[in-house]
């Protein structure tokens, strides 16, 4: 490892870990937290890929029981370029699929000593039941329909790169939120960073427990978009029933998707984002996925980096606490 890469990172950790054990939602980070990990995601996104042995005594298991392609592959290339084993598992692979418990096939995993287990689940709260009950530290790599922790801290990171603060600033959530741990999570780190949010969407796909985030309801894109800062846009979830939410996709497209002529109303510095996977033409039409401001590659490239920083301070923590567990 580079002795100036390991002397940045050195530098902008400060001695610091992070106050979890295991990251679950967003309302388990502080400010603190939150600020370590975007100043060395930082750090990391400077260096790429560079390859580093800060945890090379470290073993991570992806444990990834639903379908991903971003957020399955930066946990590996993050484990990876940090020196540390990486093990992936995924639901089709794993003895759940033979009857075997949640419970059972975790503790098994965890005899193994991993330091860390990154956990994609269909079931929400999944992961909050399992980090109560094994050593590792357990990472919600998006669970059902609650949380998606690790995407909102690196929308976050990309809102800030762009627009340096969120306060004053006008992010409009566009799309099917009731289906989406996307939403769950980003609603809550919005808040914490006091932007100014706005949601349009069908009635259909607004949840009754909106009511207890400050955000701003509309019917109607046309009247939400034209003074956002950020047009965050999010896919319809065909996979957990939202096609039954719509009269058809296509009758969705036309009300609420971001078309040309509707981004043409925002501003001129006012940035497209999008967590992917993209459905093209439904959620987002085709020619603004590459548009100059849109920022769906730079997302995910941030969340490589937000991912290292994140498994680095749960991997070598300085206090060298132990997580408290209760085996059941
Ligand atoms: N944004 C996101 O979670 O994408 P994947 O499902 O590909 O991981």
């Amino acid at each position: 490892m580079s002795s100036l890469l390991k002397d940045k990172l050195e530098s902008a950790r400060k001695n610091q870990d992070l106050s979890i054990f295991d990251l679950l939602s967003i309302d388990d980070l502080s400010q603190k937290d939150i600020s370590l990990v975007l100043d060395l995601a930082e750090v990391f996104k400077q260096s790429k890929t560079e390859k580093t042995d800060i945890l090379k005594s470290v073993t991570m298991i992806n444990a990834f029981y639903e379908g991903s392609t971003r957020t399955r592959t930066s946990f590996e290339i993050a484990g990876k370029n940090l020196g540390s084993d990486v093990i992936n598992i995924s639901g089709s692979g794993s003895a759940v699929k033979k009857g075997e418990s949640w419970l059972d096939t975790t503790e098994t995993l965890a005899a193994y000593h991993p330091k860390i287990i990154v956990m994609r689940t269909a079931e929400s709260g999944l992961p909050n039941f399992l980090a109560k009950h094994v050593a590792p530290s357990i990472i919600n790599a998006g669970d059902g329909l609650h949380e998606h922790p690790t995407q909102a801290l690196l929308d976050l990171k990309t809102m800030l790169d762009y627009h340096k603060t969120l306060k004053g600033k006008v992010v409009t959530i566009v799309g099917d939120i009731s289906h989406s741990r996307v939403f769950g999570s980003l609603v809550r780190i919005l808040e914490k960073y006091d932007a100014t949010i706005r949601v349009v969407s069908p009635q259909t796909f607004i949840p009754h427990e909106i009511q207890q985030f400050k955000v701003t309801l509309f019917t109607e894109i046309e009247k939400a978009l034209p003074e956002s800062d950020v047009v965050y846009a999010l896919r319809v979830q065909e996979e957990r029933g939202a096609k039954g939410y719509v009269p058809s996709l296509r009758e969705y497209s036309k009300t609420f998707g971001i078309s040309v002529k509707r981004f043409a109303l925002t501003k001129p510095d006012t940035i497209l984002m999008h967590p992917g996977p993209v459905i093209r033409d439904i959620d987002v039409h085709s020619p603004l996925v590459t548009h100059k401001q849109s920022k769906i590659l730079e997302q995910v490239e941030n969340g490589l980096a937000v991912r290292k920083a994140i498994i680095w301070l749960f991997g070598d923590r300085l206090d060298k606490k132990e997580k408290p567990y209760q085996l059941i």
